[in-house]
């Protein structure tokens, strides 16, 4: 395979690793910590800035508040800086329905849109630092209302338009937001979500929110409450033409959004408009070499933080052409994305590892029938990839022309913070590995003492110091910011994730080492879904653990200990199903669900995961290694021992 180091066009599988010592890229990332005030001012320069900051960065652990002093305004970066010159008549947003319909917005278009919608939210008594919600499916619509929100310095919060009315309702209570923005329905498979439906049986439990905006999408009818309910297009209507960017500190939180953790509660991440944009511009420039010319297409939905940085304000700060896809990826046929590509003549694509698995499945026939060679770069996130996959994408994807980059990032950290360069330089590429941090990322992998581990072992991964994408804080509840991400390796950021550093020194991500699940790529807390069955009203106790998952990675096992007159079967186990799903969402469904009479616990009262992982992958206890030291292995033998038993005997019930 040919590279040109000095483009970062391509780069290769490190045979060999021929292009060692990676020099450009080393010495960018030496120079970032050796004085990250310099090197994050010079990236910082890049933007447009109605004020520049006074100071690079506070840090007063574990805040770090960057460009302190300092006034811009994420729509100005994202629209006007473009809507002011040639750009203007430049593509911004190719959006695709799932039924076929299209939807082409440039940079002028876009730019009036988003005044009018900030117009129209500024006449409903919308001001700087008011909460908004945006429960929305992948229409021009949800871009359009999180630009609007920034732009009058509103913090918008995106809910995930395959989530539940509990919730909406969990959010939108945290949040307090006055406001919330919906559409009269989503399409998915053909099916139509009916998210006013959904949103109507949230705002009942929501007293903070004032209106319910509809956006049309299905034009089916919707019941809408007069005095709080309005239509989108007539609001429009008479909404200003024009309204000024807000010039906001770089410190003002530009949203929030929720994701899962180790309770029940979702976690309102809050990400800052300054660090944030500065990271993310800098991270898509080295990550994806994205330029004006690219069109960029991230399969995500833009209900996570992937949508959030990855298709809004990443490659618009850029002035990229994006693609935005209302649909499933293989509705109605397998080969819907490749048919997208060839039509769009997408250049950089970006998904999950889930989704090229499912792909594998369905075989290469689907991409074979396309021309899909206007792709340059593949990007993979989410989940670790495994090598068949990789291959896979690689070849019949890529054409083994195209290098892909394996993107380990977090909700948490705002951006992508390893990955390969290939806008630096090209980086040899291991299958698997997401290889080095980024410029001004100083990751490391440490022991349980927080000792770096040696090449080879397994340990967790932590960042150093203070990063500008990283988040300002959890949202109302700094005392578990704190103690979620500073306290186990005190000064650091604690991840989450196992990781490996090779030989080579190339990163590892090994998935979770609390317990957060991520099926489909999406995350998601075992307590979470606890709290959710134990809601039910025949379950007494729940537990859940993960189980690999050929396609999804990860699935969920769910145990419960039913309440004393209530007796398992199918019709309940059918039942708890449908159950989750309603709780929280299609992602919660459990792919099995054991009756057990009671679950292993130690003497302290903490459940044994180990044993109920080693039941639900059918291993035996010894052969799961995890660093969790829950009892000791005699207690957990003879505990899972007890479980096998009973859950035999409670399935023959
Ligand atoms: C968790 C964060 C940020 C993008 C979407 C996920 C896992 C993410 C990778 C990767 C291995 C990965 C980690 C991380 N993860 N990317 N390239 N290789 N694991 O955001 O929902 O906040 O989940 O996703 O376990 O902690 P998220």
């Amino acid at each position: 395979m040919k590279q040109d180091p000095d483009t970062g066009r391509a780069s290769s599988l490190a045979t060999g690793l021929r292009l060692w010592p990676l020099k450009r890229y080393s010495e960018m990332h030496r120079r970032s910590l050796e004085d990250p005030e310099d090197f994050w001012s010079g990236e910082a320069r890049k933007l447009d800035w109605y004020k520049t900051w006074d100071r690079v960065l506070d840090w007063h652990m574990p805040y770090a508040r960057w460009f302190v002093g300092g006034r811009l305004n994420a729509c100005y970066q994202c629209v006007d800086r473009h809507a002011k010159m040639w750009r203007r008549s430049k593509v911004a947003i190719y959006w695709e329905g799932e039924r076929g319909e299209t939807r082409v917005l440039s940079y002028s278009t876009l730019f009036r849109e988003v005044n009018r919608f900030a117009s129209a939210l500024r006449q409903l008594g919308v001001t700087k630092g008011d909460r908004i919600a945006l429960y929305l499916p992948m229409i021009p619509e949800l871009p359009i209302a999180m630009l609007a929100c920034a732009r009058i310095g509103a913090v918008h919060t995106v809910i995930f338009s395959g989530f539940s009315a509990q919730a909406i309702c969990d959010r939108v209570a945290d949040t307090q937001a006055k406001i919330i923005v919906t559409a009269d329905g989503g399409y998915r498979r053909g099916k139509i979500i009916p998210l006013k439906e959904i949103t109507d049986e949230a705002a009942v439990r929501c007293p903070s929110v004032q209106n319910i905006i509809v956006a049309r999408r299905t034009g089916e009818p919707v019941p809408m409450k007069e005095d709080r309910d309005i239509w989108l297009p007539s609001l429009l209507e008479g909404a200003g033409k024009f309204i000024d960017c807000e010039a906001v500190e770089s410190t003002h939180p530009l949203y929030v959004l929720y994701t899962s953790g180790t309770t029940g509660k979702p976690k309102g991440v809050v990400h800052s408009t300054g660090g944030y944009l500065v990271f993310n511009h800098s991270a898509y420039q080295w990550v994806f070499d994205i330029r004006e010319e690219s069109v960029y297409w991230c399969t995500a939905d833009v209900g996570w933080v992937t949508g959030h940085s990855s298709i809004v304000y990443a490659p618009l700060s850029h002035a990229a052409a994006i693609v935005l896809y209302e649909g499933a990826p293989d509705y109605p046929t397998v080969d819907r994305w490749w048919d997208i590509i060839a039509k769009y003549g997408v250049r950089i694509f970006y998904t999950s590892p889930t989704a090229v698995r499912m792909f594998v499945r369905h075989g290469e026939e689907g991409p074979l029938k396309h021309d899909l060679s206007s792709l340059e770069l593949l990007g993979s996130v989410g989940e670790p990839i495994n090598p068949e996959a990789w291959q896979w994408y690689y070849k019949y994807i890529g054409g083994e022309r195209c290098p892909i980059v394996d993107t380990w990032w977090q909700t948490e950290t705002g951006g992508i913070m390893i990955s390969p360069t290939p806008g630096i330089e090209p980086v040899p590429l291991k299958p698997g590995s997401a290889t080095f941090p980024l410029p001004g990322v100083d990751a490391a992998v440490v022991d349980a003492s927080g000792q770096e581990t040696r090449p080879g072992e397994t340990g967790y991964l932590i960042i150093r110091r203070p990063w500008p994408g990283m988040l300002l804080d959890i949202y109302g509840d700094p005392q578990r910011y704190k103690e979620t991400y500073w306290t186990r390796f005190p000064g650091s950021y604690y991840t989450g994730d196992f990781a490996m550093k090779d030989e080579d020194g190339y990163l590892w991500l090994l998935g979770r080492a609390d317990e957060v699940l991520k099926v489909a790529g999406h995350r998601i807390g075992t307590a979470e879904l606890e709290d959710a069955a134990v809601a039910h009203p025949a379950v007494s106790e729940a537990a859940v653990v993960g189980k690999a998952d050929e396609v999804k990675g990860e699935g969920i096992v769910l145990f419960v200990t039913l309440k004393e007159d209530v007796k398992p079967s199918a019709t309940l186990r059918k039942e708890l199903v449908r159950h989750m799903r309603q709780a929280i969402g299609p992602v919660a469904t459990p792919d099995e669900v054991y009756f057990v009479d009671s679950l292993p616990k130690t003497r302290s009262g903490k459940i044994m995961r180990r044993v109920l992982k080693a039941l639900a992958v059918g291993q035996s206890v010894g052969d799961l290694t995890t660093l969790e030291n829950e009892a000791s292995v005699d207690e957990v033998r003879r505990a899972y021992e007890g479980l096998k038993k009973r859950v035999s005997a409670a399935e023959g019930d």
